[in-house]
């Protein structure tokens, strides 16, 4: 899975090496990353014209915060890599506006042109950013207030503390607008929702059903992830 999205994602910087990505954090993605580094480190990969954006932020934790989606960015990629640090854009969790930290996002990624390439991972229940279920799929980058599952999944990152109750997220419009998306799912605890998002209906309930309406999405999934599908078990 990590192999065949790489390749996906160097196909697309070959063909336009200037390619705006929209990037996930978490689990999944980190082999991927991994390759992207072997692969600039051995000499084949140069991202230095290319943009990033991060899809989402969690609110209120300082961009040095060993759990902040900056410094897993930092140290999983955009630190390893020869990316240009003026091309390089995360949600701001700590901005004492977060609106207004919203509103700067979603022209910014409106002034790079939109997006060529939107790699997402995919919650347990759906979710896609930081978009949980019921994200308007009009919506934009914005607060938004994490679910208890979500926060549950992610607390082994917060060691003492609780997870964050609140993210700054790309939105459903925002994702849907990027000109390719690749999903990528391991495991069998995304089973279900692989399932719901590709065989049960398009709606606000399961956020990554809507790239079934998306015209040029590829899902990347190990055997575990897929496990669910052609079973007829999607709601
Ligand atoms: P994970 O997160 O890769 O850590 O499973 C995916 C997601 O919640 O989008």
């Amino acid at each position: 899975m990590s192999a065949a999205v790489a390749d996906a994602v160097v196909d697309r910087l070959k063909e336009v090496p200037s390619a705006v990505l929209m990037l996930p954090t978490g689990t999944t993605p980190l082999g991927m990353y991994r390759r992207l580094v072997g692969m600039h480190r051995s000499g084949e990969l140069s991202l230095v014209e290319a943009t990033f954006f991060n899809l989402d932020e969690y609110l209120g934790l300082p961009p040095d915060h060993p759990a902040s989606y900056h410094v897993y960015m930092k140290e999983n990629f955009y630190g390893l890599i020869d990316a240009d640090p003026a091309r390089i854009f995360v949600p701001n969790g700590a901005a004492e506006h977060p609106e207004a930290e919203c509103e700067r996002y979603e022209s910014a990624i409106r002034e790079a042109g939109g997006t060529d390439v939107c790699v997402l991972g995919i919650g347990r229940n759906g979710h896609i950013g930081f978009n949980e279920p019921g994200a308007p799929f009009d919506s934009r980058t914005r607060v938004v207030r994490l679910s208890e599952s979500t926060r549950r999944v992610n607390a082994g990152d917060f060691e003492s503390e609780s997870a964050p109750e609140c993210a700054i997220t790309v939105g459903m419009a925002t994702i849907f607008e990027s000109r390719e998306v690749l999903l990528l799912a391991s495991g069998t605890n995304k089973a279900a929702a692989v399932a719901a998002a590709v065989e049960g209906e398009t709606s606000e309930s399961v956020p990554a059903s809507m790239l079934k309406k998306h015209p040029n999405t590829t899902l990347f999934l190990d055997e575990d992830a897929a496990s669910d599908l052609g079973r007829g078990v999607a709601g």
